[in-house]
């Protein structure tokens, strides 16, 4: 199985971003340990992040035929991103959207997620482990699919 890790803008500045909020790791060290769960579950796992909302989208329109899954942290693209929303119905590829930090306990703007209703599930709130979480996941739920 091929799995797409997506990562939106800001996100190539954790450890430095908000540690308090959003932890110490770099996402380079995230994505490290993400590679380690792949291999036991195995997966392959291509990463990505943009700050630009239209490189995100063609890189889900991408995934479409070459990615069998798509985990994806859209960060504050989340709140108001109806064409990222809109590229995710398109490929209709299996996806479940992560955040580090609980969107629901914070600002009122963070509470809605426009991307939510098009995928399978979210998790919210479990700081890097949110990746790990949202993997596994996926691939439990790509095995059911072809069972
Ligand atoms: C985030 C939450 C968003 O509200 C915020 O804009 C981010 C990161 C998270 O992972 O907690 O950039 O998606």
């Amino acid at each position: 199985k091929k799995i797409l890790i997506l990562n939106g803008p800001n996100l190539n500045m954790l450890g430095i971003r908000e540690p308090g909020v959003y932890g110490s790791q770099s996402l380079a060290s995230i994505q490290e340990n993400l590679k380690i769960l792949a291999d036991t579950l195995n997966v392959e796992l291509t990463f990505f992040q943009s700050n630009v909302e239209g490189e995100i989208i063609e890189i889900i329109h991408k995934a479409y035929g070459n990615m069998d899954g798509i985990v994806i942290n859209p960060a504050a693209f989340t709140h108001y991103s109806y064409a990222i929303r809109d590229a995710l119905s398109a490929v209709k590829l299996p996806t479940v959207e992560v955040h580090l930090s609980n969107i629901h306990q914070r600002e009122s703007f963070r509470h809605i997620s426009v991307t939510a209703p098009v995928v399978i599930g979210q998790i919210s709130g479990f700081g890097a482990h949110s990746y790990e979480l949202g993997l596994m996941a996926l691939h439990n739920k790509l095995i059911e699919r072809v069972n």
